[in-house]
């Protein structure tokens, strides 16, 4: 294949790629993004294929690879449950990481093989920063992806870690990186050491930067790490002279970067602060303190009719109707409410349940109408006129200790002020607390009705109650 004929199918696949972002920005066009980036990449793969001359065994090495890493990649999609989706994409931002490394460092030990090879042998000053940048980045990004793994699948506390000093300790492991890098540039690639010494520190700086970060901030982890990736696969792409992957690399990188600054406007985070790993100190939490009050308890038919005699109902979703997989019942209880007359809406937080758009999909799924489904900023006024705020499985989202309380860990955190509708429901089994471990107040409060269960099958008794 001609060298015009490949970049201009990369160019191909780099606009599907980005007819692939806009198509997964609305629920509604998701499935079409979807599609359009497998194609993408089918074509990025198969220019690749063809654009080198490989011989026989390097064909079987690369068919053997692909048929491999995808059986494994559908067996886990099959797999996965919903709610284990944001350890999944923190494991699949580990093994994009642990790949830069590894692609630098064949590049360093075979630069001929990659044709970055100066008249010498030695390698090209700049191909050198491009590597080191990519095996510095790629290493951060694994042991950074597998902490965030283990907090989010539970085998590692969400509490914050915080280290005396840590500021100091993370710019003293950024400097020596630096070093490192200037030694193996000035060496022509000869100092190996310098290159497994700025990848091992960069190991350490992954770790170091996740720790200290804790439970509510993890969804701004999880796209920062995925805007991380990215960049490492960029850095790699200009080594390796690959469109493509400079290209993807920069799509991820970039769309990752704007995700984090999303996110971290939905929860009041500084952006700077984010990247540099020191978001995640909560001070004094007040996270323990215990029930503050007495709580009133409601059954599924004190629910259906207040409901039923209500105007306007905003359903507020969250993690626990994922866990219980309660929407299709959800919505069944919705649309009775609608052929009663009542105005039914949905409130979408940013970051409820455990990954971005992770209540729409639900509630896609569960074939809710787009048009009934709000984000925070367009419903947030409407609570003040409902009659009744349904809250199910969702917690943190609705905290007013977001709102109240400056020594609380979620303080500054935009939530939906589900307390101003005139009688609030909570669906869920006890009084306990929600993914960031804070007391939620709403609770005790005079409006409030508790209705202790599981979220499907309240939903259900509600259901047989309306009908
Ligand atoms: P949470 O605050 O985690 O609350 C979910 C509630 O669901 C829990 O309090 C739990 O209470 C209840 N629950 C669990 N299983 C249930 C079941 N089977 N039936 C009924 N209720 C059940 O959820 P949220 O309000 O959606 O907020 C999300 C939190 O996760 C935020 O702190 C956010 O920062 C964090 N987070 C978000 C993401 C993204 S990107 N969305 C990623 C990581 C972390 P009981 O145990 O009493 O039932």
């Amino acid at each position: 294949m001609s060298a015009n004929l490949a970049a201009l199918l990369y160019l191909g696949s780099g606009i599907l790629f980005i007819m692939a972002l806009r198509g997964l920005s609305s629920p509604e066009t998701a499935r079409q993004g979807n599609f359009y980036g497998m194609a993408g990449m089918a074509i990025a793969i198969v220019t690749t294929l063809f654009a080198v001359n490989l011989d026989f065994m390097s064909i079987l090495l690369i068919i053997g690879g692909v048929a491999i890493g995808g059986a494994a990649g559908a067996v886990i999609a099959k797999r996965i449950p919903m709610t284990a989706m944001p350890q999944l994409v923190a494991a699949f931002h580990s093994l994009v990481g642990m790949a830069a490394v590894l692609v630098a460092a064949a590049a360093l030990y075979a630069p001929e093989a990659f044709h970055i090879a100066g008249p010498l042998g030695n390698l090209k000053t700049l191909s050198l920063l491009e590597l080191s940048l990519g095996t510095a980045i790629g290493a951060i990004t694994f042991s950074g992806s597998v902490i965030a793994f283990a907090k989010l699948n539970g085998n590692m506390s969400g509490a914050p870690i915080l280290l005396p000093a840590r500021h100091l300790i993370n710019i003293g492991l950024g400097v020596f990186i630096l070093v490192m890098m200037a030694f193996l540039m000035a060496s022509g690639g000869d100092a190996k050491l310098a290159f497994w010494l700025i990848t091992i520190t960069a190991f350490i700086v992954g770790v170091t930067l996740i720790i200290p970060i804790g439970g509510a901030d993890m969804p701004v982890v999880v796209s920062m790490l995925n805007s991380y990736s990215g960049w490492a696969a960029a850095a790699l792409g200009f080594t390796l002279e690959n469109t493509a992957l400079l290209v993807t690399g920069a799509l991820v990188g970039s769309s990752g970067a704007i995700l984090s600054y999303i996110m971290c406007k939905g929860m009041n985070r500084s952006f700077v602060s984010v990247i540099l790993g020191g978001f995640g100190e909560t001070g004094d939490a007040a996270a323990a303190a215990g029930p503050q009050g007495t709580a009133k308890q409601g059954s599924a038919e004190d629910a259906a009719f207040v409901m039923k005699n209500a105007g306007k109902v905003i359903i507020v979703p969250g993690y626990g109707m994922a866990v219980a997989q309660a929407q299709h019942a959800l919505k069944e209880m919705a649309d009775i409410l609608k052929e009663e007359g009542v105005d039914v809406a949905y409130a979408i937080h940013p970051v409820a349940g455990r990954m971005p758009g992770h209540m729409n999909v639900l509630l896609a799924e569960a074939q809710v109408p787009y048009d009934e489904v709000f984000e925070l900023e367009d419903i947030n006024s409407d609570f003040a006129n409902a009659d009744v705020a349904f809250v199910i499985g969702a917690n943190d989202v609705t905290n007013p200790a977001a709102e109240d309380d400056p020594s609380s860990p979620i303080y500054g955190m935009p939530v939906l002020q589900v307390w101003k509708a005139r009688t609030v429901f909570f669906v869920k089994r006890s009084l306990g607390s929600g993914y960031a471990g804070v007391e939620n107040p709403l609770f005790f409060r005079d409006n409030t009705m508790m209705l202790l269960g599981d979220a499907k099958k309240m939903a259900e008794s509600i259901v047989k109650s309306l009908e």
